[in-house]
């Protein structure tokens, strides 16, 4: 099936101007991506999913891809309710399933927080409902110092190999939906290192504060009253798939699938695994 693409503007009254990109229509499914990223990583997740008939709506968060920061202190609160306009932009009050990778999780756990009441289903991808170790916390605070004295890719580039498995790095970026080899085209691990790379240093810095200071959603698991999906990399090393055994067995209504052959990124290492757990997950959420 054909679907039509575009991508929108929004300008939000707190001040950022929001890029997102729509695919499809039929029922909403909200996608937010992880650090230091932007929604392209869901580019594949999205022409499968809109193909299956939903709409896909993928925003680059405040400062991230085609949306602008202002450079104020950030919270993932701020990044909760920028998602909650780009809802009333676009979605209105039809409920939606909430998809959120890593950093992108952290802002679907606050979203819940705030507007449960939107929410048809959530999905939780590569991510933890709980807060650093103080270790963890200093070195985001490094990272981000390090992005504003020496740029982005010198101090991102670390976590470019904890982000996909080593298989994965040479595999080219439509090898897994064409299953032809093309030498020529870009690695994915090029395409994730042009992705990165474009991230502003104020960004980098900015958001890494905002998860140093996130809260911890551990205790509040239990009263997530919706379908929730957890989907974990059997390789992932930066949201193991034994911890994300331990926290999802809190949630009262979830499911947990573990991708073989994924770390962090599932959705770009494995596309057709992860598009089909999504799919089969939303039949059942908006059935
Ligand atoms: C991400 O993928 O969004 C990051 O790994 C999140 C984090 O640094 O905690």
């Amino acid at each position: 099936m054909t679907t039509t693409n575009r991508t929108v503007q929004l300008v939000l009254p707190t001040g950022p101007t929001i890029n997102v990109k729509i695919a499809g229509s039929g029922y909403p499914v909200l996608f937010v991506h992880g650090f230091p990223l932007d929604a392209t990583i869901w580019n594949e997740t999205m022409d499968a999913i809109a193909s299956a008939g939903y709409q896909c709506i993928a925003p680059d968060l405040r400062g991230f891809g085609g949306s602008s920061l202002i450079q104020t202190k950030l919270t993932i609160g701020d990044l909760a309710e920028d998602l909650d306009q780009v809802r009333q932009a676009i979605i209105g009050d039809v409920p939606f399933v909430l998809v959120g990778l890593s950093l992108g999780g952290y802002v679907a756990l606050e979203y819940w927080a705030r507007h449960a009441k939107h929410l048809r289903g959530l999905v939780l991808t590569n991510t933890k409902p709980s807060t650093d170790t103080s270790e963890a916390r200093q070195g985001r605070l490094d990272m981000g110092r390090k992005a504003l004295s020496d740029g982005t890719w010198n101090a991102v580039s670390p976590m470019l190999s904890k982000l996909i498995s080593d298989a994965s790095r040479e595999q080219s970026p439509n090898e897994q939906s064409t299953n032809e080899q093309n030498e020529q085209s870009p690695t994915l691990s090029d395409r994730l290192q042009q992705m990165m790379s474009a991230v502003p240093p104020t960004t980098i810095d900015f958001i890494q504060q905002a998860m140093a200071n996130r809260q911890s959603f551990v205790e509040r698991l239990s009263k997530i009253q919706l379908p929730t999906l957890v989907i974990a990399g059997e390789a992932d090393k930066i949201s193991p798939p034994d911890e994300n055994r331990e926290w999802s067995a809190r949630l009262p209504h979830s499911e947990l699938h573990i991708i073989p052959g994924a770390a962090h990124l599932p959705m770009v290492e494995q596309p057709k695994a992860f598009a089909q757990k999504l799919h089969d997950f939303l039949e059942r959420a908006f059935a």
